[in-house]
């Protein structure tokens, strides 16, 4: 009888291990790293989640679309100054770390950058802070947030500069080319020890 060949399984290197420690942490936060991951990014991010809601001027009456809000700093800042807030968080222990933080001042819903859960038109702004390296077809997350905004709504969108899969006046291009208009991107250096962070802004045509 012969044996058909089996490939032998590829060897796990150092830094595979740590890249999958890194995202269980980090990209996609599950059992413990991943809470041990909220409770590092809920202080190492907190200077930028607050900029990139105080650059939103969020009204009282506005309804704001999170998007990976992670531990929920930003989340929870929205959610003291407009009228609705809505956290889309795919991972659980994230979700449960922002309900523990934000308590029914905000809604959380289970989904992703390219799969809201919102209707058309029904945002006034999207935020979005440490995600975009995450999304695995960016064309498709940004014709998302798109839909969720009514025209003249705004995205403020924030990354470490130095993780970003493209450069951030190439992602000022895909979202333009999802429809997009005035669109700005610059650096921020956040306080203390956080890498500097390449911000953009942009608004649905009204
Ligand atoms: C690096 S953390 C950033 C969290 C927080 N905004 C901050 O800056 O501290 C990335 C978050 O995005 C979530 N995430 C991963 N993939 C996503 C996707 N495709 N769409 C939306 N969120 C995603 C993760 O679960 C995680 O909570």
């Amino acid at each position: 009888m012969s044996i058909p060949h089996q490939p032998a399984p590829a060897p796990r290197t150092a830094t595979g291990t740590l890249d999958t420690a890194f995202d269980r942490a980090f990209g996609h936060p599950a059992g413990l790293l991943g809470r041990l991951g909220g409770w590092v990014m809920a202080r190492g991010n907190a200077g930028t989640e607050h900029r990139v809601v105080d650059l939103a001027r969020l009204e009282p009456d506005e309804i704001v679309l999170v998007v990976g809000p992670g531990p929920g700093i930003g989340l929870d800042a929205a959610g003291r100054l407009a009228g609705e807030v809505i956290g889309v968080e795919p991972s659980a222990e994230m979700r449960a770390l922002c309900l523990e933080r934000c308590g029914n001042r905000v809604e959380l819903r289970d989904g992703s950058a390219a799969r809201t859960g919102s209707a058309d038109a029904s945002a006034d702004v999207v935020l979005t802070v440490n995600n975009v390296e995450l999304w695995e077809d960016r064309a498709a997350a940004f014709a998302e947030l798109f839909r969720v905004l009514r025209p003249g709504g705004r995205m403020l969108l924030s990354a470490h500069e130095k993780g970003l899969p493209v450069s951030r006046h190439e992602l000022a291009d895909e979202a333009a080319a999802a429809g997009f208009t005035d669109l700005q991107t610059w650096t921020w250096q956040p306080p203390g020890f956080a890498p500097l962070a390449a911000q953009l802004k942009a608004v649905k045509p009204a």
